[in-house]
């Protein structure tokens, strides 16, 4: 008998306002057919002025909770992925737990850029079967909208606002893939690659600063890590591409979705894919994706699931899970 970390739960919220690719046609010396065939991307949420990380994040745990049938107060850890919290401190964890009226467990932010989630998944993964804690409250939570040089066509156009929450219980297994559950991660990074997407700004620096980014080398990173990734950690739960069922990668590109999909030899028809309507909400965009495609009826119990996120750092990773 071993202990499985089993999702019982998805949620997600976006803020209000959607802004279509037309609009940056205003300001910008760009237009929705480039950002359209280059990026996949259609259109992307804004938090309002003065909406946080925090408080995206606190409406997505609530649906959640709402949809795993649980009380803040039934939940032992609260695991957030973003490198965009409120504050330099507290942990965007921490105020989630306040607000959610948590005078219980313990909460803390993960930060891996846009691969986050995956990490967040490992660390949630490791409380449950090392026994503790029994019910995990994963977030992704993002507000990139403020990190942006609105100046720079070439990355203020791809990103977006939004979070994303899943709920982890621990449940009895057998220790085989027929498991409900994460049945494996797989986490790598690449500090070398620092330079090829970062923020100029921070705790050194005394300011936020902006997202920079040299989107083809990073893209030249992608395809190849995150099929490799995938495939260590569908091997490490004793699968093989064949047996997924649903791949739902970070959603950052079409272009990278469609080529992972393709170097592993998944169908796209077994790909979710929200990036035309969300852009890269970093962190946030895998739990978003699961969630959506949850309400869409494509990922079911008893699916193979396979998460997949490359970002900042270089940090990449992926999980497996069947639902
Ligand atoms: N509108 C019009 N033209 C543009 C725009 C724009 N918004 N942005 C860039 N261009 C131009 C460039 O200036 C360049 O022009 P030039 O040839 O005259 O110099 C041309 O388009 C091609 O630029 P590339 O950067 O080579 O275009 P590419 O096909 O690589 O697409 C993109 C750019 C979409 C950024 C792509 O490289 C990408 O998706 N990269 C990966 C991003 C990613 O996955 N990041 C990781 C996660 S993010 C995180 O961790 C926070």
């Amino acid at each position: 008998m071993v202990v499985r970390a089993v999702v019982t739960g998805t949620g997600h919220y976006l803020p209000e306002r959607v802004v279509e690719n037309a609009e940056f046609e205003k300001t910008l010396d760009t237009n929705d057919e480039w950002i359209r065939a280059r990026s996949g991307i259609e259109r992307r949420h804004f938090a309002a002025e003065g909406e946080t990380t925090s408080q995206m994040a606190t409406c997505a745990a609530r649906n959640a909770l709402k949809d795993a049938g649980l009380q803040p107060s039934d939940i032992d850890a609260i695991v957030l992925a973003t490198s965009t919290a409120d504050f330099t401190f507290p942990s965007a964890a921490t105020m989630v737990q306040a607000e959610l009226g948590m005078e219980n467990g313990f909460a803390f932010d993960v930060q891996a850029v846009c691969a986050g989630f995956a990490y967040a998944l490992a660390n949630a993964n490791a409380l449950i079967i090392s026994g503790q804690a029994r019910r995990v409250l994963v977030i992704g939570a993002e507000t990139f909208s403020r990190i942006m040089d609105w100046t720079d066509r070439s990355t203020c156009v791809l990103f977006g606002d939004g979070a994303g929450a899943l709920v982890l219980e621990a449940q009895d297994g057998q220790g085989t893939p027929a498991d409900r559950g994460i049945l494996s991660t797989d986490l790598n990074s690449d500090g070398r690659y620092r330079d090829l997407l970062y923020v100029d700004g921070g705790v050194s620096t005394q300011s936020t600063g902006v997202l920079r980014m040299q989107g083809n080398k990073v893209f030249r990173h992608a395809v190849e890590k995150l099929a490799k990734t995938a495939e260590k950690a569908l091997e490490k739960a004793g699968l093989t591409p064949a047996d997924v069922d649903w791949i739902v990668p970070h959603q950052a590109n079409i272009r990278i979705i469609q080529g992972t999909a393709q170097k592993m030899g998944v169908p796209m028809e077994k790909v979710v894919v929200t990036v035309q309507d969300h852009g890269n909400t970093s962190a946030a965009s895998i739990p978003l994706a699961l969630s959506v495609g949850r309400e869409r009826g494509q990922i079911k119990q008893g699916d193979i699931v396979v998460t997949e996120a490359i970002g900042g750092g270089l940090a990449w990773g992926a999980v497996v899970i069947r639902w």
